[in-house]
């Protein structure tokens, strides 16, 4: 039966210039270079420099993705941006994506899963496509998660970093087999009632200000490796396929500890599983395209390859996909 596929077609990626090692945030504050390796696998993060906004991370990924499949801005038909960080309260920050790309037609706007928001755009877009509505999405997840981090907070801040990565979905036909190219299959979830264990102390309609990150850090690990490994199941019986066929997990970037469990108990080995945490810590809704992308350019990654993606963050909100390259 020919089936409607969103196939992605192009992907990009941008991290800011400036690079902190756990040695310099340990200069600054109660940490080691050791403690955090150990506890989260990360080395080092990026961090946006005065003035560069979410959505000038978010041009460059796209620009990137434009240039790598060939594509003007006047051939995309939407973007959807995941992000929890937007330049302001309003308008979207996809909207000031669009007019910094020169797209005059189509629409673009922000949604907002946090660390589970890329999946969500995926999900969407998707279904914006299948169903017609358009032909051509631009799915980008963007944060600059730095300026909602309180900078004394060890707990929190050695965790995340800012950057972007910038997906091109297009309308293809499919036989509706899992041996199609594009996307197979997504699941979302979330639970309202774990709002307290992951969130930000603030935002325009309680406190007037942006906030900062708040995380009872072990309650959330204990949370993402259930939830992480069931959804991760719930995907690949919804499509039909075992964990034998994934070629490569691009996990959500949040900790190497969740990213190994998560691995484990889908029975996939770590050198099938795409890990760039250890380079920009995470960053929240950008951490999978980032990933993704980083794994296309060195070519880990094939046409044809089958991925499953995963992720899980404030909300609680969290979700999974399968896309074959
Ligand atoms: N440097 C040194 N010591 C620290 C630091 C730090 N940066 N942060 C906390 N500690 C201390 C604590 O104060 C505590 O000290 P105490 O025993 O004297 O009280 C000790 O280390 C252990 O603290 P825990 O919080 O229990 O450490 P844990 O082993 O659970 O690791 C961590 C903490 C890394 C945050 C872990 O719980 C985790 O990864 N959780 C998941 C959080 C996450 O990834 N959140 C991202 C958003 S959600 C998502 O993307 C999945």
């Amino acid at each position: 039966m020919n089936v409607v596929r969103a196939r992605a077609v192009a992907c990009g990626h941008f991290l800011p210039e400036r690079i902190v090692t756990n040695d310099e945030l340990a200069e600054r504050i109660d940490t080691s270079d050791e403690w955090i390796r150990t506890r989260t696998g990360i080395h080092q993060r990026h961090i946006a420099a005065e003035g560069e906004t979410t959505s000038d991370l978010a041009v460059a990924a796209a620009r990137d993705a434009l240039d790598r499949g060939g594509f003007e801005s006047s051939d995309i038909d939407a973007i959807v941006l995941a992000t929890a960080t937007p330049d302001y309260t309003f308008p979207s920050t996809a909207t000031r994506v669009q007019n910094a790309l020169g797209m005059r037609a189509g629409f673009a706007f922000d949604l907002h899963a946090v660390c589970a928001g890329f999946i969500y755009a995926l999900a969407n877009a998707n279904g914006m496509i299948v169903s017609g509505m358009a032909r051509r999405v631009m799915v980008v997840g963007s944060e600059t998660f730095s300026r909602i981090l309180d900078w004394n907070d060890r707990a929190t801040c050695v965790l995340f970093g800012d950057g972007a990565g910038a997906v091109i979905l297009e309308a293809a036909e499919g036989d509706g087999s899992p041996a199609d190219r594009g996307i197979l299959g997504t699941c979302l979830h979330s639970d309202g009632a774990y709002h307290d264990i992951l969130y930000v102390s603030g935002g325009p309609s309680t406190t007037r200000q942006a906030g900062y990150v708040q995380m009872a850090g072990r309650e959330v690990f204990r949370h993402a490796v259930v939830k992480l490994a069931e959804v991760a199941d719930e995907v690949m019986e919804k499509v039909g396929v075992t964990s034998a066929e994934v070629d490569w997990i691009v996990p959500h970037q949040a900790n190497l500890r969740i990213i190994e469990s998560t691995a484990k108990k889908a029975g996939v080995s770590m050198n099938k599983v795409v890990v760039t945490v250890q380079d920009h810590g995470n960053t929240s809704a950008a951490s999978i395209p980032l990933a993704l992308s980083i794994a296309v350019q060195d070519e880990r990654i094939q046409p044809g390859n089958l991925l499953l993606m995963e992720a899980i963050g404030g909300g609680l909100a969290w979700g999974s996909a399968l896309l074959r390259w």
